[in-house]
Order: structure tokens, then sequence, then C-alpha cells
């Protein structure tokens, strides 16, 4: 007895990432799993079929997933992807529910349970599985090796015959995990380093890792650690604040986000034109619409003498650690609920009952019904809580 895991290729354009590398195969097999992948999933990162021990490769996706129990991906996949999915099967890859409503129905209407991997709750027993984090970590080291190749400048101060240049300065703005990880990069790099957020416990963080916190007196903490929206007035005074240091920097790394909401913008077209000349912003929020009024998603452009660049999906231009980031992550999933193999689904474990977005049928991305009764007695961390009866396959 085994559990058949399938790992799709990605479809989607310009997606380089991949949901399986060798160095998981042999902890999934311990599992349980028997592992099939789609020919030629990798190619797209050079870790070709010959680097895959022990996995079946097979060229036909249909074929792969219609006797999966598990099937792997990192991007949403295609409908015909869960047509061909048997009933009841699992599914774990990114989904973000609320772009794809054909999915979730196909999801709904096949009885699929999907794992999101965006839903994978920002509690420290999830770590490990936060694909999220994860991918922003590497995104936002991205983020300033691409700042620095568009800039005429270096980083460091340096110290020549002919005199000293040196260091630029960087302002990164938005300190989540994205937002550290560029600062922690830059100051290694050498430049003098500023952070601001709106969330006041990143003042320390940012300290931490070697910035100056920029400090505004406003405190937009929302729910679950993330931040929320700000006011009109909130955004007035902040900008006051801002437009010194944006004026003053060489590079700016914006990485600003709100579940759920298009990207909060944090630099005008004012802003813009007041910067220094040759100055880049590198907009890590471009997704979402950009954190800059004069962001253009997925562009490169010159606005005046600034450059603003705002690439899309960053984890796959990385794509050979970000493949081995996420495909840990997924194992580490996995790992909660396979064992000796088979799946038991445990709906009291917290990681399972937040991370699912369909099964049996049915959504589970509810909130209980009495919230504020539910949170007195259960606290934040269990709010959407499932319960129901574990479910064993195989
Ligand atoms: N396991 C864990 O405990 C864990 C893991 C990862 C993240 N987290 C927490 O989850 C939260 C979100 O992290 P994330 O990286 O997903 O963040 P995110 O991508 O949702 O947002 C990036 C940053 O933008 C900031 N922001 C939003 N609006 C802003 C504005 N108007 N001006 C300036 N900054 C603004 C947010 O405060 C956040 O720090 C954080 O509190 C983080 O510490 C916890």
């Amino acid at each position: 007895m085994y559990v058949n895991v399938a790992v799709l290729k990605e479809t989607q354009p310009h997606e380089r990432r991949v949901a399986l590398v060798p160095s998981v195969v042999a902890k999934l097999i311990k599992l349980g799993a028997k592992l099939h992948m789609q020919s030629g999933a990798g190619d797209a990162i050079k870790l070709y079929d010959a680097a895959f021990k022990d996995v079946v490769f097979m060229d036909d996706r249909k074929a792969l997933v219609s006797d999966a129990d598990v099937v792997l991906a990192v991007q949403p996949p295609a409908l015909e992807v869960i047509d061909a999915m048997k009933e009841g099967a699992i599914l774990i890859s990114f989904i973000f529910a609320k772009k794809e409503q054909a999915l979730v129905k196909r999801l709904l209407e096949k009885k699929v349970t999907c794992f999101a991997m965006e839903r994978v709750p920002r509690i420290t027993r999830a770590q490990a599985m936060d694909a999220l984090s994860s991918q922003s970590a590497l995104a936002g080291y991205y983020a300033v090796q691409l700042g620095a190749t568009h800039l005429a400048r270096i980083l460091p101060k340096i110290t020549t015959a002919a005199g000293v240049i040196g260091p630029a300065k960087v302002l990164v703005m938005g300190l989540g995990v994205a937002g550290l990880e560029a600062i922690a990069t830059a100051h290694r790099l050498g430049a003098v380093v500023e952070g601001y957020d709106v969330r006041p416990e990143t003042e320390e963080q940012a300290q931490s890792l070697g910035a100056k916190f920029v400090e505004t007196g406003v405190d937009a903490r929302g729910e679950g650690g993330y931040a929320r929206e700000l006011s009109s007035e909130e955004k007035t005074k902040v900008a006051a604040v801002l437009t010194e240091h944006i004026q003053q920097a060489d590079l700016i790394i914006t990485t600003a986000a709100i579940p759920g909401r298009p990207s909060p913008k944090l630099i005008s077209k004012k802003q813009v034109a007041g910067m220094k000349a040759g100055a880049v912003i590198v907009d890590l929020s471009a997704e979402g619409g950009g954190n800059c009024d004069d962001t253009q998603p997925g562009e490169t452009v010159l606005i005046g003498q600034i450059t603003i660049v705002a690439p899309l999906n960053i984890p796959s231009l990385l794509g050979e650690d970000a493949s081995e980031l996420y495909a840990k992550n997924q194992y580490n999933l996995l790992a909660l609920m396979m064992k000796d193999n088979i799946i038991t689904l445990d709906w009291d474990d917290e990681i399972l009952a937040k991370t699912v977005l369909t099964h049996a049928g049915e959504m589970r991305d509810h909130a209980p019904k009495n919230k504020a009764k539910h949170e007195a007695k259960h606290g934040e961390r269990t709010k959407h809580k499932v319960n129901g009866p574990a479910t064993k396959v195989a």
C-alpha cells in the first residue's frame, strides 16, 4: 500500500518553478509516497528528469493525475487537470481563490480536497510550511540585486586613490518578510539603509538588521499580524514625513501589501518627480497594482530621470532556490497528513484546518459564525477551525 503522488509541469507563462526537487524525493518515499512526475517538469530550471531517482515520469498529464491520491503544483492548475483527478483526491498548490472562481467551482464539483499554500497560517509551528514566506524572502533579496543593476552607482562606500565614493542610500518600504530580507541584503552590500512600515513592531526588526527606522507616528496594525488600510488623514501625515526620505534615496524597494486589497500607494507621482536624478524604485507589489503611482506592473519604465522596475513573479526568476524551498514547504505540510503509507486528515490540526480551501464538495474557508465569542474562547489563531472526521485514503 502506498500513496500515489503526482507532480505537474507548470504551464502558466514565465513560471519556472517545480513542486518537487531531488532532495525531497527520499523523504516523501519514506512517508509512503509513490512518486510520479510529468516529463520535463523541472526543465525550466535545468533540473532534468534524469536528476530524479525513484520517480516515474509520464508525458500525459491527464493519465498522470487520474490515478493520483495527491497532486502537487506551484500555480493553480488548469481546469482539465481537476477534471481528470479522482473524486476525493488531494490538490496542494497556490490557489488565490478570489481570482480563481472557475477553478474553485470545479474543485467543489469534483469533491477535491484542496490545500491552498497561501492559506498556511502565520504561526510558529507552520513556519516550515509557509511558502509565502520562503518565496518572499527570495524576492526581497533579488529586489536589491535588481535595483543595483539599474543604478549607475555602487552601494558600498569605496575609497580609491582618486577619492571616496558611496555609500548609496536605500529606503525599504513595507517590512514584512520580503522587506526585511531586502534590508539585510542592502546592508550586507554596504548601503546606508532606512526602513518604513505602518506596523510599529517592525522598528526593532529593521534596526536589528542594520537599518534606521522612519517614524511617522501612524500605527496601522490590523488583524492576524497584517496591516490595515490607512485613512486619508493618516496617508497625508505619512506622506509628509516620507517625502524627505524618498527624495534622498538612491534606491527604493517597496513591498507593502494588505491581504485581499490592492497594493497601497506609498509613492505619488509628485514624490517621484522630486527624486534624485538616476534613482531607482523596485516595486515588489506589482502583482497587486504596485506601491507607486507610476508603476506599470511587469514593466521597467523611465519616468523623467527615475527608473521604476516592477517585475511579476520574482520567485520564478530564482526558480532553482525557489523550487527547493517550495518543495520543502509542501513536504512539511504533507508530513502532517501522511504516515505509514496512508493519508489521515485530522481537522483538529490547526494548520490543516486553516490551509484547506475545499473538502468533500464544501468550501472550508469560512470564519466561525459568532466570531467574537469564538475568539474569546479559542483566541485569534483558531478562528478558521474546521471540525470533521479524519479521512483515510488508500
Ligand atoms: N510564522 C510566522 O510567525 C510568520 C511568518 C511570516 C510572516 N509573519 C507575519 O505576517 C505578517 C505579514 O508578513 P508578509 O511578509 O506576508 O507581509 P505582506 O506581504 O502582507 O505585507 C508587506 C508589508 O507591508 C506593510 N504595509 C502594509 N500597508 C502599508 C503601508 N501603507 N505603508 C507601509 N507598509 C505597509 C505590512 O505591514 C507588511 O509588513 C507580518 O506581521 C509578519 O511578521 C509571521
